[in-house]
């Protein structure tokens, strides 16, 4: 008999984790309230720049980001060759300019340290730009460059994931309603019971919620300061640059995708589960453009969505097991990197279920430990209220 592992959430994480655990021998069930993919993962423009969204310096987050970015290339190959789809991965380096020389500073920071885990990493005179990305104009103060960094087609990707869960026999349940009660036996048998779709029983539970991950700290008896970061995003199509790397600019950023469509996030607003497009949000991205690439300059974007980030209070993920309770996992709050982390997330999934469970939260990294702001206290239900 085959265990089953139930997945609550649809999107990249979850999928990942539901496909480690199918490669396992285990049975997967993945569920969400909505479409499959439909939230953040959905609408991600899907950069993988583990030099760009790190800190200060070299810390735990840096490195989870390194260790998932260098298995990124087989990974997605592994799923497109599952899925017999392409995710759009492009390896296509990655610039961060600084238009003014007071700008730099912090790029010569990241310079400095970075050169040691990067091959390649340089510093780019404003006078060299233009050779290398024909797209900026001269005068800028110049830009950090990153030969390693790369993008993938996020909607592409999780489509991939998705076909290939289903391929080795998960089931995949979009629609299925509120989760409306949550128990565990005696002996640790899980049952789940959703609005639309009934109750399912399981051998293991991910919690893979995102931006409404909070909804389970009460069940859980741990606090999970979850909270949803809105990003607003545009694309213009067809593109009227044609970028060879994915741009940072000091407001926005810009990556061109193999399908002709200019990508350009995002916001960084708080709206609750609001997600919709605004045209304060949209308009700063536009201008930024305009500021950044002369020939964007008047351009109207074709296209504009949101997705809600699911924003820790320290902004580090949450990965683990969780204590006392057997069997029972999160993997949450990627904040921006939900797509970057999923390979080294569903890994770290997949050996502690590999291993039988770590139910005492022992094996996570300290530093991502679901219960690392302790306790659920009665009445608290930070960041998910609604939606
Ligand atoms: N990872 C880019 C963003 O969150 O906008």
């Amino acid at each position: 008999m085959k265990r089953t592992l139930l997945v609550l959430g649809g999107g990249i994480v979850g999928l990942s984790c539901a496909y480690e655990a199918l490669k396992q021998g285990w049975r997967a069930i993945v569920v969400d309230r909505g479409e499959i993919g439909g939230q953040a993962s959905g609408a991600a423009a899907g950069m993988l720049a583990p030099f760009y969204e790190s800190g200060e310096g070299p810390d735990a987050f840096f490195r989870l980001c390194l260790d998932s970015f260098d298995r990124y290339p087989a990974w997605t190959a592994e799923i497109e060759e599952a899925a017999g789809m392409s995710a759009g991965f492009v390896r296509s380096g990655s610039l961060h300019v600084a238009l003014l020389e007071a700008d730099t500073l912090s790029l010569h920071g990241r310079l400095a340290w970075q050169t040691r885990h990067c091959a390649g990493l340089e510093w780019l005179d404003g006078t060299d730009l233009p050779r290398v990305e024909p797209s900026l104009p001269s005068g800028l103060a110049g830009a950090l460059y990153c030969p390693d960094e790369a993008h993938v087609q996020a909607p592409l990707l999780v489509k991939a994931l998705a076909t290939a869960c289903a391929r080795l026999g998960a089931q995949l349940l979009p629609h299925a309603g509120e989760m409306t009660a949550v128990s565990q036996s005696e002996a640790g048998g899980l049952s789940v019971r959703f609005e639309a779709c009934g109750t399912i029983g399981a051998d293991a539970l991910c919690c893979c919620l995102g931006a409404w991950s909070g909804r389970l700290s009460d069940w859980l008896g741990l606090r999970i300061p979850v909270h949803p970061i809105r990003g607003q995003i545009c694309a213009y199509d067809p593109a009227p640059v044609s970028l060879r790397h994915i741009v940072f600019g000091p407001q926005a950023y810009w990556v061109g995708k193999p399908d002709g469509l200019l990508v350009c996030g995002a916001s960084e607003d708080e709206a609750g589960f609001d997600r919709t497009v605004t045209a304060g949000g949209i308009g700063r991205l536009v201008r930024a453009g305009g500021r950044l690439f002369p020939t964007l300059s008047g351009a109207a974007p074709a296209q504009s969505w949101a997705g809600l980030r699911p924003a820790t209070l320290d902004g580090w993920p949450l990965i683990g097991p969780v204590p006392g309770r057997p069997g029972v996992y999160i993997a949450a709050g990627h904040y921006r990197n939900g797509i970057l982390l999923s390979p080294a997330t569903s890994a770290a999934f997949g050996r502690w279920l590999a291993a039988g469970g770590g139910a005492g939260g022992d094996g996570a990294d300290r530093a991502f430990r679901p219960d690392r702001f302790g306790a659920y206290v009665a009445g608290e239900r930070e960041g998910a209220t609604t939606a």
